[in-house]
């Protein structure tokens, strides 16, 4: 995808003079460690990726919005005072739930004609939802010059999946998207959303993604089970620390204490969660003191938790995790994103890069009957106009 194709897409389906057409783009992210702690109020380390989605339009002069998806080969048209759910193209949504989302703040908005396309695998747990999400608030802020910071914009993306799509995500995926830095990772405290961009010096290494290519479905699944166990262990662990509004707010000491008063399964959730906030802790710590080996630990043990007491893992995954660790020169392999299915990262030596794509190719495929996917990913920067 790139520029022209777009500018020519653009002209073909509004059949417009494309002088005035604003252009933007936002890209996927992976996360390299912190899973399902963003709704816990935790910690989370992500990169953008050079996968992005791109938006071009213009304005309308009245209250239409017409949408081509290139990758669908979709027309949708829609009225901003009537907005409701598209059960038949899921991906509108993700555009009108932003643009709900801003009319509810009296954003002052109007009509549009947009095409948009991309290449974000989808159901990779590559974030292209995020990224549609951030590229159209994006969109909005700059064609109408709204007054609206990159918080309140990833706040309202947020919003758009939880409350119109039906997804109850946390944070992570739309601030990383928005906010992400070039070869920087984003250290991001999701309770206060206080945040810091590391620099990610892996000298002799590559981050390398591998898709299971085994499609996740977050909405309807498990990932809105995980976080009402999450909320309801806290309700019960408030009798004894009434200050603590979010898993986030219990230290690991006062766990262990009062454990007791969870279930086996809660107890296995919040140990997760828990000892996985530390573990983005020493793994900041570790990128500080370029210990990469350290950072691959703590990955491992992130996948280990993830798979064992989080429970959000599943065979294809571990198959591809166990592939990449019995490759000499991999430091660090877990999955990545939401989990049962999408994609795994990896810390994998420059020497060793081919025979980790040759292992990965044979050995899953072998195993899985499924062909993964492989790709070398370097920090890119966030949300931008092009
Ligand atoms: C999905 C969600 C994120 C986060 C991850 C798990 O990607 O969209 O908010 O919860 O899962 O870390």
């Amino acid at each position: 995808m790139n520029l022209k194709k777009i500018v020519d897409i653009y002209r073909n389906i509004f059949g417009k003079e494309s002088k005035n057409l604003l252009t933007v783009s936002a890209p996927g992210r992976i996360n390299l460690i912190g899973e399902h702690t963003d709704y816990n109020g935790g910690f989370v380390l992500p990169i953008a990726i050079d996968r992005n989605i791109y938006m071009a339009g213009a304005k309308r002069n009245d209250r239409i919005i017409r949408i081509y998806s290139i990758d669908y080969d979709q027309n949708v048209q829609f009225d901003l005072d009537s907005i409701r759910f598209n059960k038949e193209k899921m991906w509108v949504n993700y555009i009108a739930g932003v643009l709900k989302s801003l009319l509810e703040i009296n954003a002052d908005i109007s009509g549009a004609d947009i095409v948009f396309g991309g290449d974000i695998p989808e159901g990779a747990g590559l974030s292209s939802s995020a990224a549609l999400e951030v590229a159209t608030v994006y969109f909005f802020k700059i064609l109408f010059d709204l007054e609206i910071s990159s918080i309140e914009m990833i706040k309202l993306c947020q919003k758009a999946e939880n409350k119109f799509v039906g997804v109850n995500c946390g944070i992570m995926d739309q601030f990383v998207s928005m906010l992400g830095e070039k070869d920087h990772a984003l250290f991001l405290d999701c309770k206060n959303l206080s945040y810091e961009n590391i620099l990610l010096k892996l000298e002799g290494f590559n981050v390398v993604v591998c898709n299971t290519n085994l499609k996740r479905e977050l909405a309807g699944s498990e990932y809105n089970k995980r976080r009402a166990t999450c909320e309801k262990a806290v309700s019960s662990l408030k009798r004894f620390l009434p200050q603590i509004g979010m898993l986030r707010d219990v230290s690991i000491e006062e766990f262990e204490k009062y454990k007791y008063v969870l279930d086996k399964v809660a107890q296995k959730r919040c140990k997760h969660v828990l000892y996985e906030n530390r573990r983005v802790l020493d793994a900041v710590n570790a990128l500080g003191r370029n210990d990469i080996l350290e950072f691959g630990r703590l990955m491992n043990e992130s996948h280990k938790s993830l798979k064992k007491d989080y429970e959000v893992s599943c065979s294809e995954l571990d198959i591809m995790v166990d592939i990449a660790r019995s490759i000499n020169g991999v430091i660090g392999a877990r999955m990545t994103g939401g989990g049962f299915g999408g994609c795994t990262v990896n810390i994998v030596k420059k020497e060793v890069l081919d025979k980790f794509f040759r292992a990965v190719n044979k050995e899953y495929e072998k195993r899985t009957s499924i062909k993964p996917g492989i790709y070398i990913c370097n920090p890119e920067n966030g949300s931008r106009r092009l």
